[in-house]
């Protein structure tokens, strides 16, 4: 489904469904994951199992590996480093 969003009219981009953590969001095919989070307020990628402290993005570049999440396929992605698709669900780690 091709709607305007967010966009200028000379722009149209794919809106999709992402769910994140179960919580359904419209949201651009092909925009930054990582952009997505942080507009929308998302902002634990994570929860370490021993001292249940709550992760999310640190570097932005790929290096850290504190923006893993996982996806609908249940592969382990960087938000850093991946834009988002169609139908898209990702939940945090360790939650
Ligand atoms: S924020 Fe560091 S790897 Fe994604």
């Amino acid at each position: 489904m091709s709607l305007e969003y967010g966009a200028s009219s000379s722009e149209i981009r794919e809106v999709t469904q992402l769910v994140v953590n179960g919580k359904s969001y419209d949201a651009c095919v092909g925009e930054s994951l990582l952009g997505f989070l942080f507009q929308n307020g998302i902002s634990s990628t994570s929860v370490n199992l021993v001292t249940k402290e709550v992760r999310f993005a640190f570097c932005g570049m790929g290096m850290c590996s504190e923006c893993e999440m996982i996806d609908e396929n249940g592969s382990i992605l960087r938000v850093c480093q991946t834009s988002i698709r169609r139908n898209m669900t990702l939940t945090s780690r360790g939650i």
